[in-house]
């Protein structure tokens, strides 16, 4: 499965509030062709789109996301503390975002993002609910605990290991996962590194890139594809 060269990270997080339908109706706009997004369970067990575990950064609410039900979460304000001109966004569900990708022909990158404690169940049912929605994706998480519950239960999903730094073990790693791929920071990425994983078959994408030039200088080692906040920055080329 190819990756597309260009991810919007957190659907954009620049341009739109992170996270957000509204955000992934600005990436499809923009040309975009894949975008990344995080999923947390609500204390329901519900997946909804959100990065931090608490929600005063990104939302008008207060307190933890695994203490709140997905009913009030998504009656939260997700668009104000971006701007003014993004209020009433909601906090989208998991469903709602990929049935947008779906309809916007978006590939996505569900990344998993548990709640410290959940992270097998984040996992499971974040796969169960990407299996359900269909549509092209790949699973990645930070957890390897979330990606072997999401192996278990839907694993015809492909999935992606996460990591700040490419450990050594990087290849037991993958096969021990079931992996087809490594995402991880651009920081400390070397060209042997990259050339390793590439020479391997495996696609590479690396976060957060919001310079053109940085871009260029990890396509040039070979990596596969850059997570953005500023998808802008190729708009309406091939992304
Ligand atoms: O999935 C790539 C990237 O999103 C990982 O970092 O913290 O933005 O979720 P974070
Ligand atoms: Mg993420």
């Amino acid at each position: 499965m190819g990756y597309p060269r260009i991810i919007a990270h957190r659907c954009g997080g620049a341009l739109a509030p992170e996270n957000t339908l509204a955000g992934l109706r600005l990436a499809a706009r923009l040309g975009c062709r894949g975008v990344e997004f995080d999923a947390m369970l609500a204390a329901d067990g519900v997946p909804v789109l959100i990065h931090d575990e608490t929600l005063e950064r990104t939302t008008s609410g207060q307190g933890r996301v695994a203490d709140m039900d997905s009913a009030r979460l998504i009656r939260l304000d997700a668009g104000i503390r971006h701007h003014a001109a993004f209020a009433v966004e909601p906090v989208p569900t998991l469903d709602a975002a990929l049935q947008l990708c779906a309809a916007l022909g978006l590939w996505a990158n569900v990344e998993i993002k548990p709640a410290v404690g959940h992270e097998a169940a984040t996992g499971r049912v974040v796969a169960r609910h990407a299996a359900a929605g269909g549509g092209r994706l790949v699973l990645s998480s930070f957890s390897e605990t979330a990606l072997r519950a999401a192996a278990a239960e839907a694993p015809q999903l492909p999935r992606a290991l996460l990591v700040e730094v490419i450990p050594a073990d990087w290849r037991e790693r993958l096969a021990g996962l079931g992996a087809m791929a490594l995402h991880c920071s651009a920081r400390g990425l070397t060209a042997g590194v990259a050339a390793a994983v590439r020479a391997e078959g495996f696609p590479l994408a690396c976060y957060t890139i919001n310079r053109r030039d940085e871009a260029e200088r990890l396509f040039a080692m070979g990596v596969s594809a850059v997570f953005s906040d500023r998808p802008d920055l190729w708009a309406l080329e091939e992304m």
